[in-house]
């Protein structure tokens, strides 16, 4: 019988709770949003608009990166803890293997907040100013557009194969 841990329970639920939901919107994000907008084109921008600006959707996927991070960091403290040294903690394959998760989630949740999260909101800002003026993408806007759609699409790709990677070291750290 393992004892009762309060400590593991409210954390381990937060982390996983907010991965779950984190990995799966930026799943559903990166690999369908995104390309069936740049498909529409200009005809997603009211939707785009209500779910960036009016719902925040890059604002909560990224405090659920946060969230996931920052638990996920206070657990690996305890356990480095329980172990009783980090080359004891490293040394051995559940804590190598969780750390290396660890690492490339860290680096997913910047990557996904600096290259996906706040140019998806500058895109949407691009779409607002050519919806109020009116009339087509000025030559510089389009130039805009174009860019920040390549560069939401090559930061989301990576991102999703970090995430994707992360998750493969923490489902199955316990079984090396
Ligand atoms: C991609 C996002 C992440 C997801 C979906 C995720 C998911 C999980 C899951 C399902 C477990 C349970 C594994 C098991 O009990 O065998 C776990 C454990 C753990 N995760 Fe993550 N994780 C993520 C990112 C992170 C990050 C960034 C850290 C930072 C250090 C971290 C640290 C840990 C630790 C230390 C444990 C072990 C908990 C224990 O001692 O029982 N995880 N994670």
């Amino acid at each position: 019988m393992v004892a009762t841990n309060p400590f593991m329970i409210v954390f381990r639920l937060l982390h996983i709770v907010a991965g779950v939901l984190w990995v799966g919107s930026a799943f559903l994000f990166v690999g369908f949003i995104g390309p069936a907008a740049a498909e529409v084109g200009p005809a997603a921008g009211p939707l785009l608009h209500v779910a960036v600006k009016e719902r925040k959707v890059a604002k909560v996927i990224t405090g659920l990166g946060i969230t996931t991070v920052v638990a996920g960091w206070i657990i690996w403290l305890r356990d480095l803890n329980d172990f009783g040294s980090l080359s004891d903690w490293l040394g051995s394959h559940f804590g190598f293997v969780l750390t290396i998760g660890a690492v490339l989630a860290t680096i997913a949740a910047f990557l996904g907040a600096y290259g996906v999260g706040r140019n998806v909101e500058r895109l949407v800002d691009v779409g607002d100013a050519v919806e109020a003026s009116g009339g087509p993408p000025t030559p510089e806007q389009q130039a805009r557009i174009e860019h920040l759609g390549a560069e939401i699409e090559k930061h989301g790709k990576i991102d999703l194969v970090l995430l994707v990677l992360a998750v493969a070291c923490m489902a199955t750290a316990r079984y090396w």
